[in-house]
């Protein structure tokens, strides 16, 4: 099936399911802005429960905030937000449609590298077992010319966008040909910056009000707080500080489902260190990071990093951890190296000294900065896209049938098992809800007793419960049950006594976070 096709089906059935719904739906949406449904914000917690466990839970010198989402609004002038945290937009004139200069550069880039893949792996089809691809990549004719493309566009991308020389953006979509995916023409209108910011006022009259903004990014509500922090916890250096919460951009391009929202959630970590270890610890965090996507099992052949050859002004090293989406590898985290650019701003702005003293070093120093920073809502579509799957089945009279099924971690499955009573009679209703009723204190439960035990089984595989318990005439004699799972489909029959502590090791999170 093409990757587009998985796509839509995986948009339709988040809808259809109980996952994701679209904004404010019956007055038509509002564009980027989605809700969670009733498994998708449980797996949105569970999913939030894995990462703050990780980061505060296992480690003594990461701690928790929950800041609030309006801050003084010289933060964000402090931050650059207010002066830099720009898009460069330009509009095509027969489609009237609006894009970002960088994104329109950076999908033409990409096209050109699919070019190289698709050389890559014809030749590895051709050549099997004996295909060295290092040597292939390095003579190849086609594969150098396109690299040659990529390189010369990338250097002139990038002066364009470190000088912020719109005129030059316009110029290299030009150059390159680049035409309007919706009208197909390059009839562009100038590049004109864009600030991201949503704002509004705060305060009860017009002219006791100030405009404040809604954050556009976490991080600043935890560097506001890094003194706070530091003295009430007694931390020292190197620590962190955690914290998930919502944030909000006004994207000029707001597609692809979750993926770019105008109001979405963040999960960031800012690690505090001694000048000069930066660079170190950027390293620790990279592998750090990279293991908690792969210990969900979605295979390391699904990720990648994107190391940064455009830094922003206050980071000396930056990369992206991508995830292969059915729309290609895009990012889901940033791992950036901020140095102190961000607490010297805030200490230049507040006009209060943001400082550390290291009883080691004898000496006050504005510490170094390594930011871990993942969406949520990113997250999220990355386990849903790992996880959908459509299997064709063979039936037992050599028919085929087809099932939709989400192979999500147990662990984050929002609903971990449904107790099914073969029928509704003879006593089995009763046994099955006495076990819901014993088992919910631990472990989301649902009980479900309509339609064909066929049915209820391939309900329960569309939302991804791992374990459905069958309960039938053997358990009135003997109290076992079947477990079914959901991923082989084996049953197997277990007493009634053993089912928590089988469930409880299936769908701990502990077993993730021991990988780690
Ligand atoms: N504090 C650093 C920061 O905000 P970023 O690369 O702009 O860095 C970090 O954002 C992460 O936040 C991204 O990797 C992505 O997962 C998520 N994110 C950013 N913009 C988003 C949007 N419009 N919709 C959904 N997620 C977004």
């Amino acid at each position: 099936m093409a990757q587009d096709d998985v796509f839509k089906k995986l948009v339709a059935h988040s809808k259809e399911y109980g996952y994701v719904f679209p904004s404010s739906e019956i007055y038509d949406g509002l564009s980027a802005v989605y809700d969670y449904g009733q498994y998708g914000v449980e797996l949105k917690n569970n999913i939030k429960k894995y990462w703050w466990d990780s980061m505060v839970l296992l480690n003594d010198n990461i701690a928790g905030l929950d800041s609030a989402i309006f801050m003084h609004p010289t933060i964000w002038k402090a931050s650059g937000h207010v002066d830099a945290f720009n898009d460069p937009l330009i509009d095509n004139r027969d489609s009237k449609k609006r894009y970002r200069a960088d994104v329109l550069i950076e999908e033409h880039l990409a096209k050109i590298e699919d070019k190289i893949s698709k050389e890559v792996e014809k030749a590895r089809e051709r050549f099997g077992e004996s295909f060295d691809e290092k040597k292939f990549r390095e003579t190849n004719q086609r594969v150098l010319a396109n690299q040659a493309k990529i390189d010369e566009l990338n250097e002139r991308f990038s002066k364009a966008m470190n000088g912020t020389d719109l005129a030059e953006l316009r110029q290299i979509i030009i150059d390159n040909e680049i035409v309007c995916p919706i009208s197909g023409s390059r009839n562009w209108t100038e590049v004109r910056q864009f600030n991201l910011m949503f704002s509004t006022e705060m305060g009860s009259t017009l002219e006791g009000s100030s405009k404040i903004y809604l954050r556009p990014e976490t991080a600043q509500g935890i560097f506001v707080n890094f003194l706070n922090v530091q003295k009430t916890g007694r931390m020292k250096i190197p620590f962190g500080i955690a914290q998930i919460g919502k944030a909000f951009r006004n994207e000029i391009v707001a597609r692809q489902f979750i993926f770019r929202m105008r109001e979405f959630e963040q999960m960031e970590m800012q690690f505090f260190v001694q000048p000069g270890t930066e660079l170190e610890w950027f390293a620790r965090w990279k592998e750090a990071r990279m293991k908690w996507h792969q210990a969900l099992g979605f295979g390391a052949a699904n990720y990648r990093f994107h190391d940064h050859t455009k830094l922003a002004h206050y980071a000396n090293a930056a990369t992206d951890i991508e995830f292969r989406f059915p729309f290609g590898f895009k990012e889901v985290e940033g791992i950036h190296s901020r140095t102190d650019y961000d607490l010297s701003q805030h200490q230049k702005f507040s006009g209060k000294k943001i400082q550390y003293f290291d009883p080691e070093k004898g000496e006050s120093y504005i510490p170094f900065v390594i930011e871990t920073s993942i969406g949520v809502d990113r997250m999220f579509l990355q386990v849903l896209s790992a996880s959908y799957a459509e299997e064709e089945l063979k039936k037992e009279d050599g028919s085929t049938d087809t099932r939709v099924v989400l192979r999500l971690p147990a662990c984050l499955a929002p609903v971990k098992l449904a107790v099914m009573p073969l029928v509704k009679k003879d006593g089995l209703p009763e046994i099955a809800e006495k076990i819901v009723n014993d088992l919910r204190f631990e472990f989301n439960c649902q009980y479900d007793d309509k339609d064909s035990i066929g049915r209820r089984y391939r309900r329960q595989d569309a939302i991804g419960t791992p374990y459905c318990i069958t309960i039938d005439h053997q358990t009135i004699d003997d109290k076992s049950v079947t477990i079914r799972y959901r991923d082989s489909m084996q049953q197997e029959r277990v007493n009634i006594e053993a089912l928590r502590d089988i469930i409880k090791e299936k769908v701990s999170i502990v077993s993730i976070l021991r990988k780690i």
